[in-house]
């Protein structure tokens, strides 16, 4: 049967990665409440087309922290993506280098962020850090992207240790033996560099992340970087305004994908209020749940500039690599298209909240 959106692609991988990888990447945290919950929440969002508008063409074109794309659709970061197959991370880059959005490589990548680099040279990449108890090693992961053209360092900010993942707690996820943390091995500094015997991805991060981080190590890093810095993970007004008061660039609207602290929002919940703070200041992006063009469609209506998917390249790369990552990044792409031209906007700069009601707003009707 043809693959004809995310949700097809996520059934067809359910089939093909194995049971403790398929855990980890579906799981969220708790009893994963706001897992539900951010695909839901794109729901009650109604869209108000306009029609009799000349909508022959279309155009995604937009510029995301001064960066030119051709879509505004990206990759978030996920960790470990030659667990599914082993195009892996390169087969992402690729994929949304193709349709000309970015693609931000998790600190907790199977392929190196040099390797990355090289194998999709063309594609805007970002790096996502997280900041380790050792702080050489930080330093040096930031120096080795600045030096090989990632564009941006995304500060995750939501993990000062692990959600409570009761799929990996059963399943003790481990990386498979062929596997590695690809960013540590050469660096003889770190006792991370053979981690294909740990014991469950939790330890890991209990070990090695540092929970101690504060504001302050945000203004090292913006400091440190020549780089724009972009916190990930800001989910409330408060942090909105403290991200752009340090110094930040950019905020992408994130509850890593539920997988934290349950009992959170939405990101769609929260983004007018964080644009609302600070959107003429910073570049506000969004990731979470987004898994068609109408989701696309209504984050940017909110004020979003980007938007982000994790687990939907995780079902493309397990379905069919580099191949199956390009079909759905296309394929949401495309329902971007569509949802532009059936509402009666061409640019991006016509998708503005006026196109879109919460349906609080239809019940008192
Ligand atoms: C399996 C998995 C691994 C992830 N690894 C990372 C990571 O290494 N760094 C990070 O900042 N976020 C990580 N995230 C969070 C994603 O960047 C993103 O916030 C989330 O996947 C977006 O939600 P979505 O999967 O509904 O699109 C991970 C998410 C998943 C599902």
């Amino acid at each position: 049967m043809a693959l004809v959106c995310v949700e097809d692609y996520e059934k067809e991988a359910f089939r093909n990665i194995p049971k403790n990888a398929l855990e980890f990447y579906r799981s969220g945290a708790g009893s994963e409440f706001s897992l539900t919950l951010n695909i839901d929440a794109f729901k009650r969002w109604r869209i108000l087309p306009r029609f009799l508008r000349d909508v022959g063409e279309v155009n995604t074109d937009c510029n995301v922290l001064g960066y030119k794309l051709s879509t505004p659709i990206g990759v978030a970061p996920t960790g470990m993506q030659r667990t599914v197959h082993d195009d892996g991370e390169i087969g992402n880059a690729r994929a949304v280098g193709k349709v000309g959005g970015i693609f931000i490589l998790s600190t907790v990548s199977t392929t190196s962020l040099e390797e990355v680099a090289e194998a999709a040279p063309n594609t805007t990449k970002w790096f996502q850090l997280y900041i380790y108890k050792d702080q050489s090693l930080t330093e040096s992961l930031v120096r080795r992207a600045e030096n090989v053209g990632y564009k941006a360092i995304v500060l995750t900010a939501d993990v000062p240790c692990f959600g409570a993942r009761r799929a990996d707690a059963r399943n003790k996820f481990k990386l498979p033996p062929h596997l590695g943390l690809l960013n540590f091995q050469e660096d003889g500094s770190s006792n991370v560099k053979n981690m294909q015997g740990f014991s469950g991805i939790n330890e890991y991060v209990t070990a090695q992340f540092d929970p101690t981080i504060t504001w302050t190590d945000v203004d090292w890093l913006v400091k440190f970087t020549k780089l724009p810095v972009v916190v990930k993970g800001v989910l409330t007004r408060e942090d909105a305004l403290l991200a752009r008061d340090h110094g930040c660039r950019g905020i992408i609207v994130s509850n890593h994908g539920a997988r934290q602290l349950d009992s959170v929002p939405a990101t769609i919940e929260v983004l007018p209020t964080i644009v609302d703070a600070v959107g003429n200041d910073m570049t506000i992006m969004l990731d979470g749940g987004v898994r068609q063009g109408t989701d696309v469609f209504k984050a940017l209506a909110l004020g979003a500039k980007a938007v982000f998917m994790g687990r939907p390249l995780i079902w493309g790369l397990a379905v069919n690599g580099q191949k199956g990552a390009e079909h759905v990044l296309e394929l949401v792409q495309r329902d971007l298209e569509l949802t532009m031209k059936l509402s009666g906007c061409v640019n991006m700069s016509d998708i503005t909240k006026d196109y879109v009601a919460h349906e609080s707003q239809f019940s008192k009707l």
